[in-house]
């Protein structure tokens, strides 16, 4: 049984996309969430999973969170829309068992400021015929780990940023479930 916990700063709408997912896969479990907004859409969703809120003192000035993920037994952190910067820490202790969502196809349209509608922005301003999704491993320089997972989809000359947003989304509802859950099958039972 592999333990997930998922980590979201926003709406939520992906975390609650993985918590159907995994409600019907016997070989995995989310067992906890995890979030840096008090306003977060996901605690709004009453998901039913235990939630742990934290600040930024907690979260880059103690072990506080790695010890709670680590006696959590968690084998697999997903970042579903989680806008700060993983600590050095706690990328060491879940060494390529962070995963993240990221709404382009990176290496374009990546890093620093690259979140949510600025990504869409930046895509349409840029003239591109295509976007998509990226699923890749979180390493110490963020968007720069190794990629899980791609797909695309088309930006028409009349797309605005909310239409290109939209058709992001749902390829990442579509498809995050799925390649973290393909990706699981990859891992060793974690080392405790
Ligand atoms: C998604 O667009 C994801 O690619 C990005 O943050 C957004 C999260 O949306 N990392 P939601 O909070 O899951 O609805």
């Amino acid at each position: 049984m592999h333990r997930l916990a998922i980590f979201a700063s926003g709406s939520g709408s992906n975390a609650e996309q993985l918590v159907r997912h995994f409600a019907h896969q016997p070989q995995a479990d989310i067992t906890l969430l995890a979030t840096n907004n008090a306003r977060a859409g996901l605690i709004d969703r009453k998901l039913g999973i235990p939630t742990v809120l934290f600040d930024r003192n907690t979260f880059y000035h103690t072990d506080r969170i790695v010890r709670l993920l680590q006696q959590s037994e968690i084998d697999l952190i997903v970042l579903a829309g989680f806008l700060w910067l993983i600590p050095p820490a706690l990328v060491r202790a879940f060494p390529d068992r962070i995963v993240n969502i990221h709404p382009a196809l990176l290496p374009k349209f990546g890093g620093k400021g690259m979140y949510g509608q600025h990504v869409h922005e930046a895509v349409v301003a840029a003239g591109e015929t295509e976007t998509g999704i990226t699923i890749h491993l979180v390493n110490e320089r963020y968007d720069e780990g190794r990629t899980l997972f791609q797909a695309s989809c088309p930006v028409l000359p009349t797309d605005s940023p909310t239409d290109v947003a939209r058709n992001v989304l749902a390829l990442e509802h579509r498809h995050f479930p799925l390649v973290v859950d393909a990706f699981l099958a990859t891992l060793s039972p974690r080392m405790v």
